[in-house]
């Protein structure tokens, strides 16, 4: 199931292929003479049609966390019409325990913008937005620098791409975010990027049709698109012969994926392995996490960030593909970036701290989140300090179930992972949360 040499992570030796002490940069000249865009001269030697269908062919579901075929995004934009077509790269990454894309961008930036301008090329996409995490300062730096490297070498701008050799320009910029999980949730993403509030919006219109500025707008996580050179370069056979096959009757989880583990591991970080590794197999490998820290019991895990919901102490085994959540009543895979607990956390406390945060972060719009999030968070922090009732526990359940499981109650998604991530830690932990609670008064009839 694991495979033997990295890809994505090919030029950033990061355990257990190097010792993390030996990253560097990787600057243009290094990425040219380890076979750097040489994917997007192949691709610009083909057909556009054909790039999107052998991304469609690979089934590259989206990194960002929805898991939607890349391929069938971008076949969702509309044909050209003259005016401009736009590209936002997802780089937000402002979920707690998400770090994955943060790698890429620190060491290997180049990887990220060859997909990007293969995409573009694939869709007649004029402008791309590298769309950056506000906290992310100094890799906001590593990609501008990246991005003049790329245009002094003719990859944007200039005559055309890659040096002139198609008259198609691009022209590439970064955009810091101002710093809000909002700002990731893809039209939030565009509003940003307008200058304005980052306000999710209704959709339909879904961006494919009206994106940014009223535009065509693909918008794509930045792991997403560092798969991209990759497919071109080694075709579908190979992209298939990683991952796994679903095992619900859905769509397939091929293709390596980055899996950023945090918590209480021995050796917490970014590994790129195959889709469908066993978590147990992610967390014990030397390969990997090497292991439980301080050799504790695996307790339960945040399956992939914090909205996708926890794993229980009997789903160590679960596998980390799109089929996740189906099997182990959690949301989805996510970003694949597991948050690990151990025998000794207190459940409630972790409850209460994601609440908290998906309090901070709803933009307010839509009353179930904005108002839900606020009760929920009074009540675990009321159970928490052994002021809460049962009915407390129920109407916490109830609160988050009207949050998420009725479909259309919100715009975006916060809410359901508000949802997801405190409703399968009550029922998950429930025993916990019960013995927290005030005692029952039992009414006691005298006799006389
Ligand atoms: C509240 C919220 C925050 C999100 N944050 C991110 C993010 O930081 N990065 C990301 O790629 N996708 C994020 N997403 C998912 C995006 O809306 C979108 O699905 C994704 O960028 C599409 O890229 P992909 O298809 O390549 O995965 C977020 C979604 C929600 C609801």
């Amino acid at each position: 199931m694991t495979m033997s040499e990295p890809v994505l992570l090919k030029r950033i030796p990061t355990s257990p292929w190097g010792d993390a002490s030996e990253r560097h940069v990787v600057h243009l000249e290094e990425f040219l003479l380890t076979g750097g865009y040489e994917s997007l001269r192949k691709a610009i030697g083909m057909k556009r049609e054909d790039v999107v269908s052998l991304v469609k062919d690979c089934v590259l579901r989206g990194r960002g966390g929805a898991g939607f075929p890349a391929g069938l995004k971008w076949s969702f934009l509309p044909e050209p019409d003259g005016g401009k077509r736009y590209l936002c790269i997802n780089c937000d990454e402002a979920e707690p325990g998400t770090f994955k894309d943060r790698l890429l961008v620190d060491y290997d930036p180049h990887l990220v913008l060859e997909g990007i301008a293969i995409a573009c090329w694939a869709c007649q996409i004029d402008v791309a937005y590298f769309f950056i995490r506000g906290e992310y300062h100094h890799q906001a730096k590593v990609m501008e620098e990246a991005v003049r490297e790329a245009y002094e070498h003719g990859i944007f701008g200039g005559k055309g791409l890659l040096g002139g050799a198609v008259d198609q320009v691009v022209d590439c910029y970064v955009h810091r975010s101002a710093g809000a999980y909002i700002c990731g949730e893809e039209t939030g993403l565009l509003e940003a990027i307008e200058g304005k509030r980052g306000w999710p919006r209704i959709k339909p219109p879904f961006p494919a049709v009206k994106g940014v500025f009223g535009r065509p707008t693909l918008v794509n996580n930045v792991e997403t698109l560092a798969c991209v050179g990759p497919i071109i370069e080694h075709g579908a056979e190979w992209w298939k012969g990683h991952g796994c096959e679903s095992s619900v009757g859905g769509p397939p989880s091929y293709g390596p994926k980055l899996m950023g583990v945090s918590g209480h591991v021995n050796r917490p970080g970014v590994y790129e392995c195959d889709l469908g590794i066993p978590l147990k197999e992610l967390i014990e490998s030397d390969r990997y996490c090497g292991g439980m820290r301080g050799g504790k019991r695996f307790k339960g895990a945040i399956a992939g960030g914090v909205s996708m919901g926890v794993l229980g102490p009997d789903q160590y085994e679960a596998e980390m593909d799109f089929d996740i959540g189906t099997r182990y009543d959690v949301l989805g895979l996510g970003t694949a970036c597991p948050t690990v607990f151990d025998e000794d956390t207190d459940m409630v406390a972790v409850a209460r701290n994601l609440a908290r945060f998906f309090k901070n972060e709803s933009c307010g719009q839509c009353t179930p989140c904005r108002e839900g999030a606020d009760w929920m968070l009074k009540l675990l922090l009321r159970i928490e300090h052994g002021g809460g009732t049962f009915k407390d526990l129920d109407l916490l359940m109830e609160i988050a179930g009207s949050m998420g499981l009725t479909p259309g109650t919100t715009i975006c998604g916060l809410a359901d992972g508000n949802n997801w991530a405190v409703r399968t830690i009550v029922s998950k932990f429930r025993g916990e949360f019960e013995a927290r609670l005030k005692p029952t008064l039992v009414p006691v009839t005298i006799s006389s």
